[in-house]
């Protein structure tokens, strides 16, 4: 059992600096990637008030396809350039957006967002995720949360990029016969 939990009444800052450790202590040594977005998405929901939305969207064959989240079901795939998320993905900029109605292109999952925040995930150079943040308040995230989470996720990255193969696939194989013998292994 894990039990991280955000201090009782802490300032933003301490919030994402518990935030930070907690997501950093939580993937550590654990090389599959949508198993930390799960835990690191399911952190943000715990650590982070007025929330109705917190997760990943990962970058697969050039557009955007739903990862690991908490809240209510949501659309499954968003084209590059499209939405929040789009626009998070094709600019590799942080999108802070007040008040979603007021923004073109919103892409409504959930028909209580008010505002959102969308955080690039970038490894080498190259956007291969984004962090989306919902809320049911209008400009829930100030300068304070961008800071926060870019700090977070930029922490992150290699630990959400990275994807752990099943491990016969993995498993040094120079010969058929020694592909074979590990498969079976594995099998057992
Ligand atoms: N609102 C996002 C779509 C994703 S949901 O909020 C989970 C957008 O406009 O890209």
């Amino acid at each position: 059992m894990y039990d991280f939990a955000p201090a009782a009444n802490a300032d933003k800052s301490t919030l994402y600096d518990d935030l930070r450790a907690a997501a950093e202590a939580i993937t550590a040594g654990e090389s599959d990637g949508i198993a930390n977005m799960a835990n690191v998405a399911a952190l943000i929901w715990q650590f982070l008030p007025d929330l109705n939305w917190a997760g990943f969207y990962r970058m697969a064959d050039d557009e955007l396809v739903l990862g690991p989240f908490q809240g209510k079901p949501a659309c499954i795939r968003i084209p590059v350039g499209k939405g929040v998320c789009g626009a998070a993905a094709a600019s590799g900029r942080t999108q802070r957006v007040e008040d979603v109605h007021a923004f073109p292109g919103h892409i409504a999952c959930d028909a209580a967002s008010a505002s959102e925040i969308v955080v690039p995930v970038m490894q080498d150079g190259r956007v291969i995720a984004v962090l989306d943040l919902d809320s049911p308040l209008r400009a829930r995230f100030d300068s304070e949360d961008q800071a926060g989470l870019e700090a977070l996720v930029s922490a992150l990255a290699s630990r959400l990029y990275r994807s752990i193969l099943p491990r016969f696939e993995t498993a040094e194989a120079p010969s058929v016969r020694g592909t074979v013998r590990i498969i079976m292994l594995n099998r057992r």
